[in-house]
């Protein structure tokens, strides 16, 4: 049995053929329709979700499986003082495979040291995030057609924002990649990937202050919203917030083919003028994230076409 805790539980090739099994699912639809009859997906959400959430319910329910759960820790047993380990224990008594989001880093881990089946990590704290990462390389490689070969700038909340570390420690694993950081100091990449990722790796990597500094070198733009709920005070959430608002006068320097990534949900960090850029992909981002955790509840299940 096999969970997915962080992205580089897969290795380079168990990615390739993840991706290639999304692209398979996005051409021949019907080929899938009932690859998950009679199997059950449990979403055990302890935090809000809009898009993982009702992404794998959908995968879920394309590959004509079933889905069951909880959209917060309040609608559960959870608000009687459940532990993450027994929840995770019961619930796989129930449903084939469990999709966890929780907002202490390492909670989808203990669950996967509980459950009888897959445990896949659907956001923990300000850690990791690996099924936005299938998302984001997915969209990469539909989009510019390639994963390595690529200079890729991140900008906003490059400390909290967990979808952040797992894509550079995804993407680092590609030839001839180099980052852009581009945040205020107070919300720069944390040491721990820098160190264990960018430098341990050798991968170039140079941190700005400005998006002007850095659009016209980038083959990919990677948007964040500052991240509110893990701020411990409001006064510096405030100050912090509209850093960064992306308009298409910061553009005007931009590749032609660059892409404009953004995990979602946006606040005010790309202005509205900017969605009907070509170059805008966030929300063709969404759909890869359905077909893309459609090929992963295969893959964990042990499951082909
Ligand atoms: N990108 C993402 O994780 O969105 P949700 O918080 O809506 O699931």
């Amino acid at each position: 049995m096999k969970h997915l805790i962080d992205i580089t539980d897969l290795s380079l090739n168990e990615l390739d053929d993840l991706l290639k099994l999304a692209e398979d699912i996005i051409r021949n639809r019907n080929k899938y329709s009932e690859v998950c009859k009679g199997k059950k997906l449990a979403t055990l959400f302890y935090e809000p979700s809009t898009r993982t959430r009702l992404s794998f319910e959908a995968a879920m329910m394309e590959l004509g499986g079933n889905v069951l759960g909880f959209s917060s820790a309040s609608s559960s047993s959870v608000s009687k003082g459940e532990s993450v380990a027994d929840t995770a224990l019961v619930v796989s008594k129930y449903a084939d495979i469990i999709a966890m989001r929780h907002p202490k880093e390492g909670a989808p881990y203990v669950a996967s040291l509980y459950s009888e089946v897959p445990v896949i990590n659907a956001g923990d704290g300000g850690h990791n995030h690996p099924t936005q990462t299938l998302t984001d390389l997915l969209t990469i490689r539909e989009t510019k057609g390639r994963l390595d070969n690529l200079t890729v700038g991140f900008c906003g909340d490059l400390k909290f924002g967990r979808t952040v570390h797992s894509l550079i420690k995804s993407l680092a694993r590609y030839e001839n990649i180099s980052f852009v950081l581009i945040s205020p100091p107070e919300l720069v990449v944390p040491d721990y990937i820098k160190d264990e990722v960018l430098k341990k790796s050798d991968i170039p990597f140079r941190e700005v202050l400005n998006i002007e500094d850095a659009i016209a070198d980038l083959d990919i733009l990677y948007m964040t919203r500052v991240q509110k709920e893990r701020f411990f005070n409001e006064a510096d959430y405030i100050r912090l917030k509209d850093t960064y608002i992306l308009t298409l006068d910061k553009l005007a320097n931009a590749k032609p083919d660059m892409k404009i990534l953004h995990p979602l949900p946006r606040v005010n960090e790309i202005a509205q003028e900017v969605d009907s850029d070509p170059r805008a992909v966030y929300f063709d981002q969404v759909e890869y994230g359905k077909f893309v955790r459609e090929a992963l509840i295969m893959t964990l299940l042990g499951l082909s076409a």
